[in-house]
């Protein structure tokens, strides 16, 4: 009888042993739970790393190279609310598409943004009324390049990537510093609150804007 009762409790500790050892386990895997999105912190830091080492040089045959092969701007999105064809004005030809790389996309719908970041790319593709592709422009945020003026890289590229201009082309910056207030972007407002001069001339809705 004693014996049995020995036995009990025996048995009733090291069950008792298995519980704590079990909550301690599941302490331990709630633990790596917590450390897993510093985990995901540190790979995303190593991905824009590697995207900045990838980017290109203030020079239009790197920058050519870039959206056409590194980072080929068809695969990029429209601007927001801009999707798809539209009509142009001039000097950019009849019709054109405007497409933004994920970097320049999250600036647009970021609050706080009334200028688009470091390494940003937009590139107008120019249409003919025809809908043959006369021309590309694009714009290229690089730090340094051109501080006074937006630090963009301006280039112009026929389709099969000859460059028309580049650099700092009088044009380019003189047409668009009309806006240099919205970070002389014509096509919408950077930061989704329509921080820039683009506010007062849009009618505002809310609403309707930059919903995806
Ligand atoms: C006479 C004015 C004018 C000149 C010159 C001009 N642009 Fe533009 N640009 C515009 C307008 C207006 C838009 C908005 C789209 C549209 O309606 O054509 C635009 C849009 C763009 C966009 C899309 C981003 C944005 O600002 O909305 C790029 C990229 C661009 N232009 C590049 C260039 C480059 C590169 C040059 C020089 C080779 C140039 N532009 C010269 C007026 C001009």
């Amino acid at each position: 009888m004693r014996q049995g009762l020995i036995l009990l409790m025996i048995l009733l500790l090291s069950s008792l042993l298995v519980v704590s050892c079990g909550k301690k386990g599941k302490d331990m895997s709630e633990m790596a739970m917590e450390e897993a999105p510093a985990a995901e912190e540190v790979m995303s830091d190593a991905d824009e790393i590697t995207k900045m080492a990838a980017m290109p040089g203030a020079d239009a045959g790197e920058l050519w190279n870039f959206i056409t092969e590194t980072s080929p701007y068809k695969e990029w999105s429209y601007w927001p609310d801009y999707e798809g064809y539209q009509p142009g004005n001039s000097p950019h030809g009849a019709i054109l598409r405007v497409f933004v790389d994920e970097h320049g996309m999250a600036n647009i719908a970021d609050d706080m943004k009334s200028s688009m970041d470091n390494g940003v790319v937009i590139v107008k593709e120019n249409f003919m009324p025809d809908t043959t592709l006369a021309a590309l422009t694009v714009m290229y945020k690089v730090e340094g390049f051109n501080p006074e003026v937006g630090d963009w890289f301006w280039a112009k590229y026929s389709p099969d990537g000859t460059v028309a201009a580049s650099g700092t082309p009088a044009g380019c910056i003189g047409c668009h510093g009309g806006v240099a207030a919205n970070d002389y972007l014509f096509t919408g407002d950077v930061g989704a609150d329509g921080a820039g001069d683009m506010e007062e001339e849009h009618e505002h809705d809310d609403d309707e804007k930059h919903e995806d």
